[in-house]
């Protein structure tokens, strides 16, 4: 993309994960302005289906990074916030009115409604965080021990952790991660894969250079690649835990 289309797309552009980040505290007016800016999000019939656990225990935040597989910047950033789905507190509220929770209503929609809307407040959250200068990088790790944490935060029935997110001054200056040409993710009144094999080949070549930029000519692997290293490992499995919480996500 060569134009310029102004501050907010020419931020959004620029994204990149931070993992290291310099001592600098964050100001508890950003914290403010950051949690508002994802509290803003559109939300599900509002139900504003998240909650936000910022971890700030030392001990607390040693178990966490364990539990990611001791990725480092879980206990150096200055920020670590949980993100959770939540319909706890929309039960709590609608309980209020009609006398009755229904927690047997939670099925696969109440699940998607939180994970949706979780996403759509910690990516608000994450754009404004790098508007002031910040730089984030979500940590889907802390589902490899998904009850654990669960634990850990002493989440209610209905809450369920997704994902972390460390918040900072980077103390790095990573290039972009190029993705996927538009075309391999835009489709026209139907789903076609037709062209999948070229636009990955493409993608691959770019993904490439990428990499030998990132690692100083020392790493050249294609997405492909990197998809099939993914691939291969045994995924993580939530399902029972999100059972445990309430969810019914056989319905
Ligand atoms: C839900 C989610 C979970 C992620 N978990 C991790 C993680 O545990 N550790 C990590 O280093 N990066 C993690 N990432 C960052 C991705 O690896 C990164 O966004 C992706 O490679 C694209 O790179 P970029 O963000 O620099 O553009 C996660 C991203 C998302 C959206």
């Amino acid at each position: 993309m060569e134009m310029s289309y102004g501050p907010t797309i020419e931020g959004l552009m620029n994204h990149r994960s931070i993992r290291k980040f310099t001592d600098q505290l964050v100001t508890e007016e950003h914290r403010s302005a950051i949690l508002a800016a994802g509290q803003q999000a559109s939300s599900s019939s509002n139900m504003q289906a998240f909650s936000v656990i910022r971890i700030t225990d030392r001990q607390l935040r040693e178990e966490l990074m364990a539990i990611t597989g001791n990725q480092s910047y879980v206990l150096e950033s200055p920020e670590f916030w949980v993100w959770c789905a939540d319909l706890y507190r929309y039960t709590m509220a609608a309980g209020q009115g009609s006398g009755s929770e229904r927690l047997e209503e939670a099925n696969a929609e109440w699940y998607t409604i939180g994970a949706v809307d979780t996403a759509l407040a910690a990516q608000n959250a994450a754009a404004a965080a790098e508007s002031l200068g910040l730089g984030i990088v979500y940590i889907g790790g802390i589902r490899n021990d998904i009850r654990r944490v669960g634990e850990l935060l002493k989440l209610p029935q209905l809450v369920a952790p997704l994902f972390g997110m460390c918040i900072g001054y980077p103390d790095q200056d990573p290039v972009v991660r190029p993705r996927l040409s538009p075309e391999a993710v835009m489709h026209e009144n139907e789903y076609s894969s037709s062209a999948y094999a070229s636009l990955i080949a493409e993608y691959d070549d770019r993904h490439r250079s990428y990499m030998r930029e990132r690692s100083g000519g020392k790493l050249e692997t294609s997405w492909s690649e990197q998809m099939a290293a993914k691939h291969s490992q045994s995924g993580r499995q939530i399902g029972g835990y999100l059972k445990q919480q309430g969810f019914r996500l056989d319905d």
